[in-house]
């Protein structure tokens, strides 16, 4: 997921699907002292155990739809985000919202920004090239199960 992230140059990080906060604390490790980490997710559970496990000046943690992300961006102020690193499960997402949650992303993106996302499939690919120039898909054959990781830039 991470292996193409310029972490000397990010200073603004989006991730959507915080879940167990395995991308998180891999971001974390990798980021600079000054960056600042925006972790969205939905289930209210994941949100209080990554807050008592994952103590970073650098992060925040918000409960919310990944659709919420401009207020949220709004709220604390910051610019165009130089990555968006999406574990969203868009396969079993509405088709509506996946598109909203892809727009969003993508408005909010550096000119140079990058928004990753791995799915087990390659159904959302046209959703991703509808908006992004550029959409590689790349293969994670060690992830169990093996996943695709899409790079799209704009
Ligand atoms: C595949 S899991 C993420 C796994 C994660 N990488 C980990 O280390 O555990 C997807 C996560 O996305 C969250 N999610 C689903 N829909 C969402 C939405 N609309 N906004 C924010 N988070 C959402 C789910 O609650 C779930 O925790």
């Amino acid at each position: 997921m991470l292996r193409d992230v310029d972490f000397a140059r990010a200073r603004h990080v989006v991730q959507l699907g915080v879940g167990t906060g395995c991308i998180t604390r891999a971001l974390l490790k990798e980021l600079r002292p000054d960056a600042r980490l925006l972790s969205v997710e939905l289930n209210p559970v994941f949100v209080e155990e990554c807050r008592e496990e994952i103590v970073d000046g650098r992060l925040v943690l918000r409960q919310g739809c990944a659709s919420e992300l401009p207020a949220l961006l709004a709220e604390l102020g910051m610019p165009e985000i130089d990555y968006v690193i999406s574990s969203l499960p868009f396969a079993i997402m509405d088709a509506a919202m996946v598109d909203r949650i892809i727009a969003v992303s993508a408005d909010h993106l550096a000119p140079d920004g990058m928004f990753v996302q791995y799915q087990y499939s390659l159904r959302q690919r046209a959703a991703l090239e509808r908006r992004f120039r550029e959409v590689y898909v790349g293969f994670a054959l060690a992830n169990i199960p093996p996943a695709y990781v899409y790079e799209c830039t704009l």
